[in-house]
């Protein structure tokens, strides 16, 4: 038997293979001696090229919920599948999390990335997050805060978080439901009507199967790159450049760009390298078109719509996805010199 005998799941269909498959159900001390990474479902990891070590996931799939004052508080296990749960609360007549959706993934992974949608990032209904360090194997119990989220980002993805294993995460809901439907298409589908959770989670659904492709029929790890913040001064020249821009102030004075615009706009929909592409109805979604695709031409499309954006309107994209190598995670640009050379 190879040494490299099973594969990494991750939809966006790349062949690779680590060492040995692990389930972890309770504390314990990993990833020491030899490379581990702890994966949700695989939706947002690149795989590059074969791991050399324990590709980790999270046993725990328990789910459960009570009400504590004004609110509900929901505990799920790392482990429970993301829009299971929302469904689950949903039908339960339990609103609050109804914009994320369909976002496929992990409970346990959703706090990494500060999962976010049509309006709401997980974030913000956090109560506290659980797991232990893998290390030493010493558990923790983390508030909202101290997770320290932000757009697709959070205390996990930093240094001093990358040991930190979730295994449990707790919600806050308020029994007093106030729908979020002031992303436009989805205040559009809605029409101003009074409506319950129900409706926006079907709505939601709704306009993610029109966008966004699944990932089960073209492997894809949803929004490629994320959408790049620029200075309110950079974002005047450029709208005044740029007619149509696509742009969301922010509270700090900054400007978030809508990168699947930028992209568009260089008239890349549809661009393939090899097997891989830019998707033609979404393009911040880079696609295996054929399930061929391999991690250079992946790496190779990227690069490309990156230049292509720098060059028009000199902003950089900054990949939303993770690069996975032989060791563990690495940056864009390591990548680039890696694997393209
Ligand atoms: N647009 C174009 N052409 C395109 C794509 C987008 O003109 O090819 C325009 C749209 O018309 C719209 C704007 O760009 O005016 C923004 O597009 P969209 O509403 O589809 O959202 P997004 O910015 O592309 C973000 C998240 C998605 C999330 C949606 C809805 C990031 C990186 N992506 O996408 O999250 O579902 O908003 O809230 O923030 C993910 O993270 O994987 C993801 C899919």
């Amino acid at each position: 038997m190879s040494q490299l005998a099973f594969p990494i799941a991750n939809t966006f269909g790349l062949a690779a293979r680590c060492r040995q498959h692990l389930r972890v159900a309770a504390p314990c001390r990993f990833g020491v001696d030899e490379p581990a990474l702890v994966v949700g479902e695989g939706s947002n990891l690149i795989p590059l090229c074969d791991f050399a070590g324990s590709v980790v996931q999270l046993a725990d799939q328990q789910l459960s919920w009570q009400p504590q004052g004004d609110d509900w508080l929901v505990t799920a296990g790392g482990g429970c599948n993301w829009h299971q749960l929302v469904s689950e609360l949903v039908t339960a007549g339990i609103g609050g999390l109804e914009n994320l959706a369909l976002i496929p993934g992990s409970v346990g992974a959703a706090p990494v990335q500060n999962i976010g949608a049509y309006g709401l990032e997980v974030g913000e209904r956090i109560d506290w997050v659980e797991g232990f360090d893998r290390r030493d194997g010493q558990p923790f119990r983390l508030s909202a805060s101290d997770c320290r989220f932000g757009y697709r980002d959070s205390l996990f993805k930093q240094a001093d978080g990358q040991a930190l294993v979730i295994s449990r995460v707790q919600l806050r809901l308020p029994q007093a439901w106030q729908g979020r439907t002031s992303y436009a298409p989805l205040a559009r589908l809605l029409d101003g009507k009074a409506v319950t959770p129900q409706q926006i989670f079907d709505a939601v659904c709704v306009i993610r199967r029109q966008k966004l492709p699944d990932w089960q029929q073209l492997g894809n790890a949803g929004s490629f790159f994320k959408n790049p913040l620029v200075s309110a001064e950079q974002a005047a020249q450029l709208a005044a450049a740029e007619p149509g821009l696509v742009s969301f102030a922010q509270g700090d004075g900054s400007v978030k760009l809508a990168a699947g615009w930028l992209i568009d706009r260089c008239g890349l929909k549809g661009l393939a390298v090899g097997g891989a592409a830019v998707h033609s109805e979404q393009a911040l979604v880079l696609v295996n078109r054929s399930g061929t695709a391999t991690a250079r031409d992946l790496l190779q499309l990227a690069l490309t719509v990156r230049e292509r954006v720098q060059a028009r309107f000199g902003v950089t994209l900054e990949p939303e996805v993770r690069f996975i190598a032989e060791q563990g995670e690495i940056g864009f640009d390591q990548a680039l010199v890696r694997f393209l050379g």
